[in-house]
């Protein structure tokens, strides 16, 4: 699955830009990836729930909300409440995750856990298994453009193992520098859902860089 970011996308024209990703064939978008920055848990802000309501109108394709907030356990029920496919929330700001994935998923949505470059998994495997989506961070969340880590992906294949070996039932996402070179490792130490920005609304023709992605993930 490819998910790109709107982090790159023209914020005035967030609908065009959504719609350049909506059309047929490899081409099309399997979720919107949408990141709510608070301006405390990463130095950077962009949009909250306001937006994402207007957008859940606007779209038929699924929101997948990465929130890099402080404070989700109060703030990350109102997007699985609005109607967001996915609610992620990272692990480091949540002070009672395994509620807040009951609670995300009693609102409707699928819960996400998210974990920065520097986090060891091996410390939140009891939490993981209430939550639907782990999206590991391949760069330090807070902002589009940079490069991809790849020591990240230990805990990409850590984590391909346990759902493989049935220890597990989740989607494995991977969010941070993600473009033509990058994606194939990611591919083979097992994602399922990659998160691409730059790549795809930095091309000229976007619906095009998400087909160019797809292919090469496959390869
Ligand atoms: C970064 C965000 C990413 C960002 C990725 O904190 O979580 O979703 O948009 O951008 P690229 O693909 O350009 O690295
Ligand atoms: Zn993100």
């Amino acid at each position: 699955m490819i998910a790109p970011s709107i982090l790159s996308a023209d914020f005035a024209s967030l609908g065009t830009e959504i719609d350049a990703i909506t059309g047929s064939g490899d081409g099309r978008a399997d979720w919107v990836h949408v990141d709510v920055m608070d301006g405390h848990f990463v130095p950077n802000l962009t949009i909250g729930l306001p937006v994402v309501e207007s957008l859940l109108k606007r779209t038929e394709l699924p929101l997948d909300c990465h929130l890099m907030i402080e404070d989700p356990d109060r703030w990350a029920p109102g997007y699985a409440e609005a109607g967001a496919h996915n609610v992620t929330v990272h692990v480091e700001a949540a002070r009672d995750p395994v509620m807040l994935a009951k609670n995300l998923r009693a609102a409707g949505a699928k819960a996400g856990l998210s974990i920065k470059p520097n986090t060891p998994l091996e410390d939140h495997l009891d939490t993981l298994r209430h939550y639907d989506t782990l999206l590991v961070m391949s760069v330090e969340p807070g902002f589009g453009g940079q490069s991809f880590i790849p020591e990240v992906l230990d805990k990409v294949r850590t984590a391909r193992r346990l759902v493989d070996t049935g220890h597990l039932t989740l989607l494995v996402e991977i969010d941070g520098g993600i473009n033509a070179d990058t994606i194939e490792q990611a591919a083979e130490a097992g994602v399922d859902c990659f998160v691409a920005g730059s790549a795809v609304y930095g091309a000229d023709d976007p619906a095009r860089a998400v087909a160019a992605l797809r292919d090469r993930a496959r390869a």
